[in-house]
């Protein structure tokens, strides 16, 4: 057992907790920016292959002050890296640094570079090189009021990049963000949900994903620990069939919560169905049509392109295309699009729509900015406050009476 530490965005440190207890890891603590657990490697095998919330997963070593250059190289070199990656490896460090003596990352990068490959000159002769686009081993340095901690990355890419993205709108949610605001919904992984400013359709592939029980580690090649001496491939090859199965199980799931939905297969009831020879659980909209050939492209890419229809449409005029589920969405903050007064109408409309043609369900609205939001004139009955990026925003629920 050793001690990892889970990252993710603000606002989502309560669902990642959870996701890491479901998992099987142990002696979880919550901090501002993740969770602390304790495991084996086959835990964060899965944690890597399973989590959805997550950014990355890093394996803490050293922790220590430090005002003087010599501090700094001299309590890197207390963690042998020469156990991890063999001299002709390759390595890439990453440093940012908050209120501290040390001002400037790129230094700190470097003096810890310097400390870590002196190791391996000094016991081979040899040294890793840095490569900063698919390194072996990743080393990553914080520092803050001269408290350092240097950890090891063992996700590799962040674990937001699922890999099933081929292009986006302007502002699309990060993938982790859009399981995030699934689970703050408390959805239930088997009732419809409907975007009406889906962009390119972040928060219903997560859906779609969810619901098939689609491991997202399981639709990329690459991580960080599979760089490292001592990577227990048998391990993560039983952890990854083991994720894999789990969409055998899903699978019985998502049809009966499909028979809900249309209990005559093809028939009057349901007119997507009908129309396009398709049963959907998801449904997403946008004005812009570019963006709906993207959302379709990044389904098709993640597989479950037949459980989302998206369809250029008007928020405006849409009418519910199922009889119950919930809305979830995330429209325009007027930060990073368009402007606010203009933007105050969509929000207006978005109200109207809600209030009469989606009566009887529930709808989430994630808001960046609260002038927007009370533009809609509806009382929210629960507010969670999540960060997208930067961006300070709350996801509102609206019963709609
Ligand atoms: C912030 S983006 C959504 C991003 C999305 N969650 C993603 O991850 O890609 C807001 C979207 O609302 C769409 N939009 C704005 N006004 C709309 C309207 N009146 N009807 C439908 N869509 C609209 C925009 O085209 C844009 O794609």
């Amino acid at each position: 057992m050793a001690t990892f530490f889970a990252l993710t965005s603000r606002g989502l440190v309560d669902a990642l907790r959870d996701e890491l207890a479901e998992l099987g890891a142990k002696n979880l603590e919550k901090e501002p920016g993740g969770v602390y657990f304790e495991s084996n490697w086959a835990t964060v095998y899965r944690a890597n292959l399973r989590l959805r919330t997550a950014t990355r997963v890093v394996k803490p070593i050293l922790r220590f002050p430090a005002y003087k250059n010599e501090d700094l190289y001299n309590n890197i070199r207390k963690f042998d890296f020469t156990t991890l990656i063999a001299p002709e490896g390759t390595l890439a460090v990453e440093a940012s640094v908050r209120d501290s003596v040390f001002q400037d990352q790129r230094f700190v990068a470097m003096k810890v570079k310097d400390a870590i490959v002196d190791q391996f000159r000094d016991k081979f002769g040899s040294r890793p090189s840095v490569d900063n686009d698919k390194p072996d081993l990743v080393i990553v340095v914080r520092a803050y009021k001269n408290e350092f901690h240097v950890s090891l990355d063992t996700s590799g890419e962040p674990l937001f990049k699922r890999g099933y993205r081929v292009g986006t709108g302007d502002a699309p949610l990060k993938e982790h963000v859009a399981a995030g605001l699934l689970r703050l919904a408390e959805w239930d992984g088997e009732t419809p949900i409907v975007d009406p400013m889906c962009g390119s359709g972040t928060i219903l592939i997560e859906a779609a994903l969810m619901a098939r029980k689609i491991a997202p580690g399981t639709l990329r090649r690459h991580f960080g620990f599979m760089g490292w001496k001592g990577f227990d491939s048998e391990a993560f090859k039983k952890e990854l069939e083991a994720s894999m199965a789990l969409e055998d199980e899903a699978a019985v799931r998502v049809e009966r919560a499909l028979a809900k939905i249309y209990p005559n297969p093809l028939g009057e009831e349901a007119s997507v169905a009908k129309e396009e020879k398709m049963r959907p659980m998801f449904f997403g909209y946008d004005v812009d049509s570019k963006v709906i050939k993207l959302a379709q492209a990044n389904a098709r890419e993640a597989g479950v392109d037949d459980l989302i229809h998206f369809r250029r449409h008007a928020m405006e005029t849409l009418e519910a295309p199922v009889e119950k589920g919930i809305v979830i969405t995330n429209p325009p903050y007027g930060v990073r699009l368009g402007e606010e007064e203009t933007l105050k109408d969509v929000y207006r409309d978005l109200a109207f729509t809600l209030k009469s043609r989606f009566k009887g369900w529930s709808a989430f609205v994630l808001s960046g900015n609260p002038e927007l939001s009370s533009a809609m004139k509806l009382k929210a009955t629960r507010k969670s406050l999540v960060y997208n990026g930067t961006i300070e925003c709350r996801l509102l629920k609206y019963d709609m009476f």
